[in-house]
């Protein structure tokens, strides 16, 4: 048990500083590089977290597995350690336990998709191709027994604690501390402490208020609570929105996938967060709660300017729902990395044709402007149109109405616009069956 810990004391920090467990690496110390991917178990199962922006009492109730760990008890390797060896997967070595972390996790949950578990580890010397072969090559061989041996442990470390258990708990804590700041999965305010170096005063965390880590799906609607990781919504946007959960693929990397959730995404107000935008598509409503006092608005609603929402001291993001409908939700994020990237541009299209005519429009984009926003002047120039090409290339100009976006790092203004405006060409061909998607175009 660890005790008298400051609240925002990061894993990474005590692990190196405190336990002297140096094995876990700190690269970036912001979430980037995986050098210091552990293993976390609860029980929804393990998984990588980055523990250079997961705070201590974050592991409340759950199991750590460090690099030390995943070496057998009497220094026998582990497969994935053994084909790394194999496989020439490790030159300098300092990437090399985060990799270790990743891909015993990936073998322990039998996931081969080693391209996607890999994402978002670095490696500056060896090149991503052993890696993988490394990966593959342990793929098929036994999970060993010390590596099962977390899931129990979790019944000891279930001990109460003063953390919010409850929406119900969570409104009481905060509306009686209006300053605290909250932290959910810390993938934002973590940064704030190991980069910017901040004191954060009174802190209340959210995730262990279950009630707000549901999805439920009715004949009507989708409620996503809160609390809900983006690694648990991609799964559960599978089926329903395909594009939107290929496009949480590609959000972050697994370790900030499974912190992450989308009440910070939304709460956080960023103009380039992913969550945002595809959920305007698919018309969300935003669930906010101070107190017993509910109210509700339509998610576009929530973002008044540039680091301003519509939301009162006191008062949280309780969940989002999003009506159910056909699937005609398409995603597109334009980043300069394929993977763990945050989008230049990211514009989401929902636009329903019938007898051959635009009917609906619902298109939001992140990117853009100072807010995730919709693009009105454009969905107007398309609805009572016919759905042809003529149409779509009259509306490509109505971008400019909608958004004067800036110049920064990512990307310039005009490109900005003018991608923005190829990508409702895109959907266009992306609905009449081609292949749009940068993994399926062939020369
Ligand atoms: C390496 C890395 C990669 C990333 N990649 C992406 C990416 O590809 N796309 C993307 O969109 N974002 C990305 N992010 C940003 C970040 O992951 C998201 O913004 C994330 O969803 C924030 O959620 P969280 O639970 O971690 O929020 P936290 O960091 O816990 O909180 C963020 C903010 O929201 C507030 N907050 C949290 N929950 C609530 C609530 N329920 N009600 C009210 N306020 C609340 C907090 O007080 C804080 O102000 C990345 C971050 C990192 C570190
Ligand atoms: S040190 Fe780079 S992700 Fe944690
Ligand atoms: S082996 Fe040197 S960074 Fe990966």
């Amino acid at each position: 048990m660890v005790q008298n810990a400051s609240a925002t004391q990061t894993l990474l920090d005590w692990l190196r500083q405190e336990r002297h467990l140096t094995g876990t690496k700190e690269g970036c110390n912001e979430g980037d590089c995986g050098a210091c991917t552990v293993m976390v178990t609860d029980t929804e199962g393990a998984k990588t977290l980055n523990a250079c922006i997961l705070f201590l009492p974050q592991l409340h109730g759950k199991a750590l597995r460090t690099i030390e760990g995943i070496t057998g008890p009497d220094g026998q390797m582990h497969p994935v350690q053994e084909a790394m060896v194999t496989h020439h997967g490790s030159q300098c070595g300092f990437c090399t336990p985060g990799f270790i972390a990743s891909m015993a996790v990936g073998h322990l949950n039998g996931d081969t998709d080693h391209d996607t578990t890999l994402a978002g580890n670095l490696c500056r010397c060896t090149g991503y191709a052993p890696i993988v072969r490394a990966a593959e090559a342990a793929a098929g061989k036994d999970v060993p027994s010390w590596m099962h041996e977390d899931l129990s442990a979790l019944a000891d470390l279930d001990a109460d604690a003063a953390l919010p258990k409850s929406s119900d708990d969570l409104a009481r804590a905060y509306a009686a501390n209006p300053d605290a700041t909250l932290i959910a999965g810390a993938t934002d305010v973590g940064l704030w402490v190991t980069k910017q170096l901040r004191d954060l005063d009174q802190v209340i965390f959210l995730h262990r208020c279950a009630d707000m880590q549901q999805i439920e799906i009715t004949a009507d609607n989708i409620r996503i609570g809160a609390g809900v990781t983006l690694d648990a919504l991609g799964k559960a946007m599978r089926d329903l929105h395909p594009s939107f959960a290929e496009m949480i693929r590609r959000y972050g990397s697994a370790q900030v996938r499974a912190a992450a959730t989308i009440g910070g995404n939304i709460a956080n107000g960023s103009p380039i967060g992913d969550g945002p935008p595809a959920l305007i598509a698919l018309g969300a409503r935003l669930h906010l709660r101070q107190g017993d006092t509910r109210r509700d608005m339509a998610l576009e609603d929530f973002f008044v300017a540039y680091g301003k929402q519509d939301r009162a001291p006191g008062e949280f993001v309780e969940a989002i729902t999003i009506p159910r409908q056909p699937d005609q939700l398409r995603c597109y994020k334009l980043s300069k990395r394929f993977d763990q990237d945050i989008s230049a541009v990211c514009g989401c299209f929902n636009i329903t044709v019938d007898a051959g005519h635009v009917v609906e429009a619902r298109i939001a984009f992140g990117g853009m402007a100072g807010i995730p926003a919709r693009a009105s002047a454009v969905e107007a120039a398309l609805i009572g149109q016919p759905w042809d090409e003529i149409t779509i290339t009259a509306a490509m100009p109505a971008f400019a109405t909608d958004f004067s976006p800036l110049s920064d790092m990512r990307a310039s203004a005009a490109y900005r616009t003018e991608a923005a405006q190829n990508l409702l060409l895109r959907y266009f061909h992306d609905m009449n069956g081609q292949s749009v998607s940068v993994l399926e175009v062939t020369p």
